[in-house]
């Protein structure tokens, strides 16, 4: 694998998508070739996972197993149709979530069987792995004011992964420390409280040491 994988993970609120936007865009400057992928979606297949995961009207009686199964169907997609291509010609892949989240809402939050949800995950990304992976930490307080702000700018479309109670988001967040626990090397903690620069200048000290992985067009 020629080119540079960095997944982005975290709580609801917790900044990712901001904090890619804005590592995505000084890394274009400083002349890497950068995507920015989402999960899941990503592809025109997955968008249409995606909407049947949070917003469509026929996802109220959707069951764990069956959640497990359409977001790894959405990174089986992702993988083959952009992530893998891109890495093969040497591009930086940003991308907000991706398996983690898999072992931490399903898996930690859901309550699934964790080598179960690991089998599914190998079978989608076979040996496609993030380099480096940043999770943002913040606190459950600043996760859920910051949900409740963003709700109330945008107009209100019901998500339903938005809709697990206080206890299913604390499970999430524990898994989040168990996965960090697990791998050191790959995955790293970063404090996602405070000014939006302060976030990004941590995440830059995470991202900079990699870098000289891939060449500058
Ligand atoms: P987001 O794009 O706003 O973060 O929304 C994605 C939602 O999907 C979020 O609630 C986390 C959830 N999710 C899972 O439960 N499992 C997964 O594997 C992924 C990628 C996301």
């Amino acid at each position: 694998m020629k080119g540079l994988f960095i997944t982005f993970e975290g709580t609801e609120g917790c900044g990712k998508s901001t904090q890619i936007e804005l590592l995505g865009k000084t890394l274009r400057v400083l002349g890497y070739r950068v995507h920015m992928l989402r999960e899941p979606g990503g592809t025109p297949v997955g968008e249409e996972i995606r909407h049947t995961l949070k917003h469509s009207k026929a996802n109220v009686a959707m069951t764990p197993e069956t959640e497990l199964l359409l977001v790894n169907a959405s990174r089986a997609q992702l993988v083959r149709e952009t992530i893998r291509p891109a890495l093969a010609v040497g591009d930086v892949v940003l991308c907000d979530r991706f398996y983690d989240s898999t072992t931490a809402y399903q898996g930690h939050g859901r309550g699934l069987d964790l080598s179960l949800v690991k089998s599914v995950i190998d079978f989608a990304v076979g040996d496609t792995r993030p380099n480096l992976t940043l999770v943002l930490h913040v606190p459950p307080e600043i996760s859920a004011e910051r949900l409740l702000s963003r709700q109330s700018i945008l107009p209100f479309i019901r998500d339903r992964m938005e809709e697990g109670d206080r206890n299913f988001f604390a499970r999430v967040a524990k898994g989040y420390d168990a996965i960090a626990a697990a791998e050191p090397g790959r995955v790293h903690v970063v404090d996602g409280a405070g000014p939006i620069d302060i976030v990004c200048s941590r995440i830059w000290e995470q991202v900079q040491p990699v870098l000289p992985r891939v060449g500058r067009w």
